[in-house]
């Protein structure tokens, strides 16, 4: 295996999520592992109409094609209310619609890390 392209799923500054990435993008010592933000690459809501009336949005060309360029990636999500982030899903929906597979069949390490508060977020 080549090279793994890295990111988190979190647009925060401070993200844990993206200090998680950075950790194990440093254990990885057979691959090469490039780090990104989602940060630099925004991208709208999807949306059929937006799309329709304004096309992909260059972050999201720009990010498939990175993507395509590696061999596999690793991702973190924060976790919210149960699922990804919006940010996340909203990039996959984004990616899905340039390569109908949004990870385009690579093998993908998905992580999540919370800060564990005692906090019931769905009830
Ligand atoms: C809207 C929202 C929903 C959340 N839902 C959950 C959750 O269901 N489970 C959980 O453990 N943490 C939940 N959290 C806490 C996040 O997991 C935590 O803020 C996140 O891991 C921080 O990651 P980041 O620093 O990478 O953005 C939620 C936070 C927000 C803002």
């Amino acid at each position: 295996m080549g090279k793994i392209l890295a990111f988190s799923g979190s647009n925060s500054k401070n993200s844990i999520n993206q200090k998680l990435v950075q950790a194990t993008a440093e254990l990885v010592e057979s691959n090469e592992v490039e780090v990104i933000d989602l940060r630099d690459y925004d991208a709208p809501l999807y949306g059929i109409d937006l799309e329709t009336e304004k096309g992909i949005p260059e972050s999201m060309k720009k990010l498939s094609a990175k993507m395509g360029s590696v061999d596999g990636y690793i991702i973190s999500t924060p976790e919210h209310n149960g699922s990804m982030s919006a940010l996340l899903k909203n990039t996959i929906d984004w990616l899905s619609r340039i390569e109908q597979k949004a990870f385009q069949n690579k093998p993908t390490v998905f992580l999540s890390t919370s800060p564990g508060q005692e906090v019931d977020y769905l009830h």
